[in-house]
């Protein structure tokens, strides 16, 4: 963000612009969600752009954890009043800002009005300051998922190449696809491949079915080798990104920032990148008023 639009903005006092938002899903689990995003959002964040987490995760391998950290306070500290946003947010390497989202966002879609005015509000503070909002998802296509794909500009599908986990990526697609009847532009990444030219094989597959089958197109985002750098890292609780910045896996998750820069910022400016006009938990909550619950 350059100062002077940073004063800009101030000085209009109203929030012009907000952070993209990719949400990251798999529907199968242990494909490397949390791994990719965090070391891809601290990659991005070295490419001198602002960078929010948001880790919506409620299972065990949560991004506090892959970054070393120990939150004290999460999402659901400010729903009931006892912090506030900035409170909890943690700062990870490069500035990434971190928000713990834990047990709070199973209850975002029960909240009062008034709760839900007042966390747009909050929310809407971090998505004008950053560029990008990453969310995390946990396993499985739950309501909470799908909902959060769909407030989305962009929906980020990792797969490996196991059947079971290629299964799920189109299962998921194929929801996502009906739900937003083909609106949401789909990027797909390769995990855990031993080549490249692997990791184009799966994904020319699914977009083969994809499209035979849902007249979509998802995008080729790019690819992370299996690469025992990435469990070495989890162990000492750092990023791998970081730990091992020579690796193979770390040096494709380098690639990958730049071409989900190149995707989804094309100007790679902060200040002329094309913005959505509300924010993102805005359209969440407009997406739970507007879909009952199954
Ligand atoms: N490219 C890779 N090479 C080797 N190991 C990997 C790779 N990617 C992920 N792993 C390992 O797979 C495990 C699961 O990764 P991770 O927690 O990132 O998956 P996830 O999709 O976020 O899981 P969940 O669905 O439970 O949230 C980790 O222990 C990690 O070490
Ligand atoms: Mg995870």
């Amino acid at each position: 963000m350059s100062d002077q639009a940073a004063t800009l903005r101030g000085m209009v006092g109203q929030h012009h612009h907000y952070a993209k938002v990719v949400t990251f899903a798999s529907g199968k689990g242990g494909v490397g969600k949390s791994n990719i995003i965090v070391n891809v959002a601290i990659a991005l964040a070295g490419l001198d752009l602002k960078i929010a987490l948001f880790d919506m995760d409620l299972g065990l391998a949560n991004i506090d954890i892959l970054l070393g950290m120990t939150p004290h306070h999460n999402l659901s500290h400010v729903m009931a009043g006892q912090k506030s946003l900035t409170d909890i947010i943690l700062p990870g390497p490069n500035n990434v800002m971190i928000i713990p989202g834990a047990s709070g966002v199973s209850r975002l879609a029960n909240l009062k009005e008034q709760e839900r005015a007042t966390l747009i509000e909050s929310f809407a503070e971090i998505e004008a300051r950053a560029d990008l909002l990453l969310v995390d998802t946990g396993a499985g296509i739950s309501d909470n998922v799908l909902q959060f794909a769909l407030a989305s500009q962009v929906l980020v599908v990792v797969t490996t190449p196991e059947p079971t986990a290629r299964m799920d990526a189109y299962a998921l697609i194929k929801t996502v696809h009906r739900m937003s009847e083909g609106a949401l532009p789909i990027q797909v990444i390769v995990n855990g491949v031993a080549s490249k030219s692997e990791a184009e094989q799966v994904f020319q597959s699914l977009l083969a079915v994809c499209e035979r089958h849902l007249s979509n197109h998802p995008q080729f985002l790019g690819f992370v080798p299996q690469d025992p750098a990435i469990p070495k890292a989890v162990k000492k609780r750092r990023p791998f990104l970081l730990n091992n910045p020579g690796s193979p896996a770390a040096r494709a998750v380098v690639d990958l920032a730049a071409e989900m820069r190149r995707v989804l910022l094309p100007t790679g400016s902060n200040a002329a990148a094309p913005r959505v006009a509300n924010s993102f938990f805005a359209r969440l909550f407009s997406l739970f008023s507007s879909r009952s619950p199954q």
